[in-house]
């Protein structure tokens, strides 16, 4: 039998359910990773990043390293976007300081022989890390903390996919799926499909909410949004809904300033992560009216600590604190950010 089970007590679930809160729940993004030396000694320990994601042991244990420290009100599944196409049978390697590298899509070849049939083989050990999360997360007392589980968005796992790797404009994506649609979409399709999947075995493992990356969605033009951020996101919740409909979906369309108005309309997402170039007043006016907003601290004001960091997160809070609203940052910590600082932040958040 999946569990699937949502308690009460959790903050952050009761806030995706669109009600108010004794508390302003938070997690941050990237909570789990390099500026935490027990995150550093495990991954070395682990002999790299892939390592650590395939092995349910160890990747239960970086999830939990945050909570554990700073008890924040959800813990992140630890794994990263890119383990969809290597799912798929992409390549993927992690070089220590160059980020993420593939052996790029190049055709529709290349895209024809994407299998999706064959992907748990490569993402079993990632239930297991959810289900022996939320077991871990039990046996330690941490009952009001929420597990989420998470995925890329097709747009932004699509263009890692077809770059080969990081960019900062992501042209070579963007002319495909401006010059040849047709092509474009049998990928964007084959990772709805991958997505969907993927998302209902986390769930049926134990994630109680879902959280939607789509790091890249402000590269595009209003139409192409529409059609390759909007639309897959919305067929991938549909396919979510209609198994789990109680599990929340978080969209984060980062950079994708008021397009955030239709994503949030037509999405089927229950709240909406805010990266931090978004103005926090038209934020509360255009979309806290409509759902739930999670964010949207600059992760530079957290690296920068002191009067910075207390000003900016308060100015958040007295945005956003008096509707359903989730603390969070408006991308993940910087890896040379002082854990110190991080306490300080949820002392912050803590007190208001
Ligand atoms: O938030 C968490 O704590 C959960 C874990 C998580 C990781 N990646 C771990 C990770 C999550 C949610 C992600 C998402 C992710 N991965 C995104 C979307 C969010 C965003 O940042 O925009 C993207 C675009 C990726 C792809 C990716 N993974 C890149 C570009 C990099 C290299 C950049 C970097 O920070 O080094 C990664 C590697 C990665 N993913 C690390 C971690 C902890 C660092 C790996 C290491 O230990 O060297």
């Amino acid at each position: 039998m999946p569990i699937v089970m949502t308690e009460k007590n959790k903050r952050i679930i009761n806030v995706l359910e669109n009600k108010k809160s004794d508390q302003v729940p938070f997690w941050f993004m990237r909570q789990a990773g390099r500026y935490l030396p027990e995150y550093r000694e495990l991954r070395a320990k682990a002999g790299g990043f892939l390592n650590l994601v395939y092995n349910p042991d160890d990747a239960s244990e970086v999830t939990l390293q945050p909570i554990r420290r700073f008890g924040m009100d959800a813990a992140i599944l630890f794994s990263d976007i890119l383990v969809i196409p290597h799912a798929l049978g992409q390549d993927l390697r992690f070089e220590t300081g160059e980020g993420p590298k593939l052996n790029a899509l190049k055709n529709v070849e290349d895209i024809q022989n994407l299998n999706v049939l064959k992907i748990d083989e490569t993402l079993n050990p990632i239930y297991q890390t959810v289900s022996q999360t939320r077991k871990k997360l039990a046996d330690e007392g941490f009952n009001d903390t929420a597990l989420i589980g998470f995925a890329g968005s097709p747009w932004t796992v699509a263009c890692y996919m077809i770059e080969g790797g990081g960019s900062k404009t992501f042209e070579k994506t963007k002319k495909w799926a401006y010059s040849d649609p047709k092509s474009f979409e049998t990928l964007i399709n084959t990772l709805i499909d991958a997505t969907a999947h993927y998302l209902i075995k986390q769930i049926e493992a134990g994630a109680e909410a879902i959280q939607l990356f789509d790091s890249w969605a402000g590269v595009l033009d209003h139409y192409n949004f529409k059609r390759w951020v909007v639309n897959p996101t919305a067929k991938i919740v549909k396919i979510i809904k209609d198994k789990h409909p109680k599990i929340p979906v978080i969209g984060f369309p980062r950079d994708a300033g008021e397009k955030s108005i239709e994503y949030v309309n037509e999405t089927g997402i229950q709240a909406i992560g805010l990266d931090f170039s978004m103005e926090p007043l038209w934020a509360k006016e255009n979309l806290q009216t409509l759902m739930p907003v999670q964010g949207n601290l600059d992760p530079v004001a957290l690296l920068s600590g002191g009067d910075v960091l207390k000003r900016s997160a308060i100015d958040i809070l007295e945005t956003f604190g008096d509707e359903p609203f989730i603390f969070n940052l408006g991308h993940g910590v910087i890896k040379e950010t002082p854990p110190e600082h991080v306490e300080e932040l949820c002392e912050i958040i803590r007190s208001f």
